[in-house]
Order: C-alpha cells, then sequence, then structure tokens
C-alpha cells in the first residue's frame, strides 16, 4: 500500500521571513501523527531557512530543479549533491515551466528558450538525483493543443521514456511521478477527477514497461494542477492518484493543511 504524498511547490516565492511565518504556521495546522507524507520545494535560497525549521518535523524538504554536473564552471547552478547536502529529500524535475510549457503565458515569448529542460536533460537530472540519493519528483503533462489534438497519451509516453532512458526499475524504486495537464497549472482548471486518475493509470502501466512491475508498483503517481482544498479529495479518493504536486495552494498555509486533510 502506497502511502499518499502532498508535495508544496512554492516556486519563485516567499522570502525567509515569509518563509519563516509559513512554516510555522503550517507546523501549527498539520496534525503531527497524519498518515501522510509531506514536502515543501522552497526556492533555493530558502531551502536552508525551512530545513532548519522542519528539523524534528515529519515533513520533508525538497528543490525545484537541479544542474546535472557534479561541480563546476556552470554559473548560476545548483549540484544534486548540494542539494542532498541542503537536506534536500526530493527534487522536482521535468516541470512544464522549466521546460518551457506554460499553461497560461505571462513571460514574453522571447524569453521562453531560457526555460528550456529536454527529455535529455531530465534524464540527466534524474540520473545526478538518484546518485545523491535524492528522490526526483518528475513530472509529465500535455499542453492543452496536444490534448485537444488527442496526443496525451502518446505525449506523456514519450516523456516518460526520454527520462527513464538507462534508468533501472530498482534505482528508481518509491520514486515520485507527477502528472500535471500544463493547461491546468495555474489557471484554476483543474482536470477532471476521472480523467486524471486514467491518466495516472496509464502512467503506471507505461511505468511496468519502462522499468519493471515491482517498481511501477512502488512509485507513487501524483496530480498536479490548481489541486486546492475544494477539490483535493476528489481527487485524491480516485483510485490511481496518490497525493499532489500543490503549487498556489501551498503558499497559504491554511489551505495547504486542508489539501494534506484531504489526503
Ligand atoms: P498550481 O501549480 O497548483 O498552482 O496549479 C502546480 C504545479 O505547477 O506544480
Amino acid at each position: 500500500m502506497r502511502k499518499k504524498l502532498v508535495v508544496g511547490n512554492w516556486k519563485m516565492n516567499m522570502t525567509r521571513t515569509q518563509a519563516t511565518a509559513a512554516i510555522e504556521s503550517l507546523v501549527l495546522l498539520v496534525d503531527p501523527k497524519t498518515e501522510v507524507d509531506v514536502a515543501i520545494c522552497p526556492p533555493y535560497l530558502t531551502i536552508e531557512t525551512v530545513t532548519r525549521l522542519l528539523h524534528q518535523s515529519h515533513f520533508r524538504v525538497g528543490a525545484q530543479d537541479v544542474f546535472w554536473m557534479g561541480a563546476g564552471a556552470f554559473t548560476g547552478n545548483v549540484s544534486a549533491s548540494m542539494l542532498a547536502d541542503a537536506g534536500c529529500a526530493f527534487c522536482i524535475v521535468g516541470h512544464s515551466e522549466t521546460r518551457g510549457r506554460f499553461g497560461k503565458l505571462e513571460v514574453t515569448a522571447s524569453t521562453i528558450p531560457y526555460f528550456s529542460e529536454t527529455d535529455e536533460t531530465v534524464n540527466l537530472k534524474i540520473k545526478a538525483l538518484l546518485y545523491q540519493s535524492i528522490h526526483p519528483i518528475l513530472c509529465v503533462g500535455e499542453t492543452l493543443d496536444e490534448r485537444n489534438a488527442e496526443q496525451t497519451d502518446a505525449v506523456i509516453a514519450a516523456q516518460l521514456k526520454g527520462a527513464f532512458e538507462g534508468i533501472e526499475g530498482a534505482e528508481f524504486y518509491n520514486g515520485v511521478v507527477a502528472y500535471e495537464p500544463v493547461w491546468a497549472i495555474g489557471t484554476g482548471k483543474t482536470c477532471d477527477s476521472a480523467e486524471a486518475s486514467r491518466v495516472c493509470g496509464f502512467i503506471r502501466a507505461q511505468l511496468r514497461e519502462i522499468l519493471d512491475a515491482d517498481a511501477a508498483d512502488s512509485i507513487r503517481i501524483l496530480y498536479g494542477g490548481s489541486v486546492k482544498a475544494s477539490n483535493a479529495k476528489e481527487l485524491f479518493t480516485m483510485p490511481d492518484i496518490d497525493g499532489g504536486l500543490v503549487g498556489g495552494a501551498s503558499l497559504d498555509p491554511e489551505e495547504f493543511s486542508e489539501v494534506v486533510r484531504s489526503a
């Protein structure tokens, strides 16, 4: 039986002062005996503050991205060994925003190439994280155009295949995959729970083929995209959804604690 997992992705939000206030409220709001695993992924600069505040709690801390090289002249980047040293247990990879696939375009088109993660770099990042015993949270999902063209399953199958190239099932045992339809991220439009569950089931079937059945059954498959207190329960009771990757709603401790309670 897989334990439910709820991950808060703070994206580019929260100064250290704001993070301290948010975490102090959150630990009071979430029952310390909860059966749900909870992780917070703050921006790099806030990881240390959040890790210190959550020390001795059951919450885990994660990063939102990583660079795959071990060390060296890579200005502006952070390695998996640095994340391990900072106490990260998880790291998001392949998020649609780092892949340059935005649900609601708020950046000028000329800046999109800056967000240029590919299946190949996702694969390199996963390998670097596994080497440091950090659980990657691999995000996959289709854009609205791809959904309308009935390419959802093909897009996700290709993203999974690329991400796991050269990776054995045993290496990703107990790992995490998040189904995040790009059109549902930050838009307030949630994927219908039955459809979200169907896609999560499809992901598990793919994982059985790409990795192996044991690993596939151990992997927690989360849904992400406008998860909030009012829709979390319906999503989390679906048979193939093992929890949520929560963006906007994770910035409000009351709302996020309700989402955790729903799981
Ligand atoms: P959202 O973001 O909950 O704000 O839609 C989810 C995510 O991007 O992980």
